[in-house]
């Protein structure tokens, strides 16, 4: 048996903030992303759920570069990020893509279409431009956008449309690694069905692995080969999708499948009912994160922070369940 292709791997990433608590209080750290690990082979899908503020966009911005981990290690197609040297890195950067929420901010306004999605293959290849415009138009059509389209601007298009642009201008290097933060959530429903589908043709076509970051578990249930559900900065339970879906264990994870209307109701019997908000990140729970909103929570999840290890064919974090059998 052959290796698997690790494309991706984190170990123990995490990220932390410094901000001005004001004047009289001085500075205090925000853990947004704390000792997040994962392995994310070739060719699949990676999709990182849990609730608005739970540190998913910071472990995206950690993935694809734009920010330096404040612990841990990265590992991308064979290179790691911490010993790579500044040549290694530049060779890097084209192979991890993003695509962000918002296709209306992430777009250009001045720039005509063609031109946008030709400048990546303008600074990372030596084509010539008309070797640039064939891939550009084959791209176009790739992504379900008209020939007659190249000549036109961002405000010219729908949502959906400028997604879809976003999206084939992340994709013209071919990259090994695209990490998606919440691409759907700012498009009307009718729409993201779409949109998830053109991300799955295009991973068939052309290999690309993906981390996709939703609060939606719905969103990612086709989409997902890997599910790792993320409270309050860290993961607390990460299986393959069927696993998690079937069988969902962690009380955090069977809380956002209640929440979720559109999941199976097969998957929804957990009916475990989230109350309550997120911590401040400020003000953090002691124990088990979770402990201030879990039906479940003890002495024990008050006091001892559970360690995610592996049980019943995933890893999490959670004292509740290892002390009932399965
Ligand atoms: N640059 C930053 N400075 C301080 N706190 C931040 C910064 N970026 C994110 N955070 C905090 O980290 C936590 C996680 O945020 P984020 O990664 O955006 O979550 P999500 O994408 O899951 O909604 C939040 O409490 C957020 O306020
Ligand atoms: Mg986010």
């Amino acid at each position: 048996m052959s290796e698997p292709n690790i494309i991706l791997e984190a170990k123990g990433l995490s990220r932390h903030y410094q901000v001005s608590r004001g004047f009289f209080q001085g500075h205090a750290t925000v853990k947004a992303l704390n000792n997040v690990s994962f392995q994310l082979q070739a060719g699949k899908t990676l999709a990182v759920v849990g609730e608005s503020g739970c540190g998913k966009s910071t472990l995206a911005r950690q993935l694809t570069l734009i920010e330096e981990p404040t612990a841990g290690e990265l590992n991308i197609a064979g290179v790691a990020i911490a010993k790579a040297d500044a040549a290694a890195l530049k060779a890097l950067r084209p192979k991890v893509q993003m695509v962000f929420q918002n296709p209306f901010a992430s777009l250009n306004p001045r720039k005509q279409v063609g031109a946008m999605l030709a400048e990546p293959l303008q600074l990372n290849t030596t084509l010539s431009a008309s070797e640039r415009e064939q891939r550009v138009r084959e791209m176009l059509q790739i992504v379900g956008l008209r020939p007659e389209h190249y000549h036109r601007y961002p405000h010219m298009f729908s949502g959906g449309q400028r997604q879809r642009i976003a999206i084939a201008r992340a994709m013209m290097l071919k990259p090994a690694v695209l990490v998606a933060d919440e691409p759907t959530s700012a498009l009307d429903v009718s729409i993201q069905a779409q949109i998830l589908n053109l991300f799955m043709d295009l991973q068939d076509e052309l290999g690309t692995a993906y981390v996709f970051v939703s609060h939606n578990l719905a969103v990612v249930e086709h989409i997902a080969d890997d599910v790792m559900v993320m409270y309050f900065g860290s993961t607390v339970e990460y299986g393959a999708k069927e696993t998690i879906f079937q069988q969902p264990l962690h009380p955090y994870t069977k809380a956002l499948m209640s929440a979720t209307p559109a999941i199976r109701q097969e998957d929804r019997r957990a009916k475990i009912k989230l109350t309550g908000e997120l911590p401040s990140p400020l003000n953090p729970p002691t124990g088990c994160a979770f402990n201030t909103r879990c039906p479940h929570a003890n002495e024990r999840c008050r006091s001892e922070v559970p360690v995610l290890r592996p049980l019943a064919n995933r890893m999490i974090a959670c004292h509740h369940i290892e002390t009932i059998p399965q």
